[in-house]
């Protein structure tokens, strides 16, 4: 079953948009306000980072926006659909088809090739073997890893590991790519690296959020969007 359906959006004035989000953690007696009234619009072919400190809410935030969990108040709608009244079920199909996960830890499949953990998450799409291969080699070329394909993720560099899970988010044709610190177990040389490859992907028109600490990494996006205990204070265009 399809989650509500938002027309405005629908008609294309934004990927994410994101109205007084909240979300609240209680510890015993204590409340945390992680989120706190955020405002967050992303349009379409736009790249977006986040950044703040530790414990402002990013981690929090990139949940929300990967419809890995609803907030408690607010709405959220990406890419025309409604994410606050959707169940487990309905997130888990959104996320599939709308969303293109990179995580500062890589998250490969040890003992899967290159190729084959690119292709994995094509098996929930439904495509004919020949099509997911397909798919998997021409996102593996686009991250220059065409001569790795047979590699299992032990017998590659860290900066062709996160390499390998940009293919593999791009497989899928998401709507959105969501980086969370993708370059935060890498070196400055190699970090550098899978920025010019967000460069490249951001000119061929993907929508990119990128979840960062780092000011030097969120310089390089279009859009920078502050977040401080929960509340977003600040937004600077390029
Ligand atoms: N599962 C949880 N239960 C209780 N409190 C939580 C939980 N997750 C996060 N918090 C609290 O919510 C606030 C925001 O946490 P969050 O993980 O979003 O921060 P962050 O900006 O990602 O930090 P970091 O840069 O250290 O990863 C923090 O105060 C944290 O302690
Ligand atoms: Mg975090």
């Amino acid at each position: 079953m399809e989650c509500e359906k938002d027309d405005r959006i629908l008609a294309g004035e934004f990927m994410i948009k994101m109205k007084n989000i909240a979300k609240r953690y209680h510890i015993g007696d204590n409340i945390v306000n992680a989120l706190d009234g955020v405002d967050l619009q992303v349009s379409e072919g736009e790249f977006t980072a986040i950044i703040g400190p530790s414990g402002s809410g990013k981690s929090t935030l990139m949940n929300m926006i990967g419809c890995l969990d609803v907030p408690d108040e607010g709405e959220y709608i990406l890419d025309g659909e409604v994410i606050a009244g959707c169940n487990e079920v309905q997130l888990a199909r959104i996320r599939n088809r709308k969303i293109g996960f990179i995580f500062q830890s890589f998250n490969l499949l040890n003992k899967l090739t290159a190729l084959e953990n690119v292709e994995l998450p094509l098996v929930y799409q439904n495509l004919k073997t020949s099509e997911r291969r397909r798919r998997a080699l021409e996102a593996l070329e686009l991250v220059n890893l065409a001569d790795r394909v047979k590699h299992k993720p032990t017998e590659l560099s860290g900066g062709q590991q996160q390499r390998v899970a940009i293919a593999r988010a791009l497989a899928s044709q998401p709507s959105i790519i969501l980086a969370d610190e993708p370059t935060g177990n890498l070196d400055s040389k190699t970090g550098a690296e899978i920025m010019k490859i967000f460069h490249k992907l951001h000119d061929s028109g993907h929508t990119i959020v990128l979840i960062t600490h780092d000011s030097k990494v969120a310089q390089q996006a279009q859009h920078r969007v502050n977040i401080q205990d929960g509340k977003i204070t600040s937004v600077n265009n390029e």
